[in-house]
């Protein structure tokens, strides 16, 4: 499933990062550029970076 369509992030990728040691979404958008435009997948990659 696409989660930042602005920036083609799929939640699997999310995944991969939370996995990798990811822990806030201020990483989430160094690693792999969520949020950084429309801001509209925040709360979904936040969910995400939650599970
Ligand atoms: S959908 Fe992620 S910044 Fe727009």
């Amino acid at each position: 499933m696409i989660v930042c369509i602005c920036n083609n992030v799929f939640d699997r990728e999310i995944r991969q990062a939370v996995n990798a040691g990811v822990q806030s979404m201020a990483e989430l958008r160094t690693n792999l550029d969520v949020g950084t435009c429309c801001g509209k997948c925040h709360s979904c990659a936040k969910t995400l970076l939650r599970e």
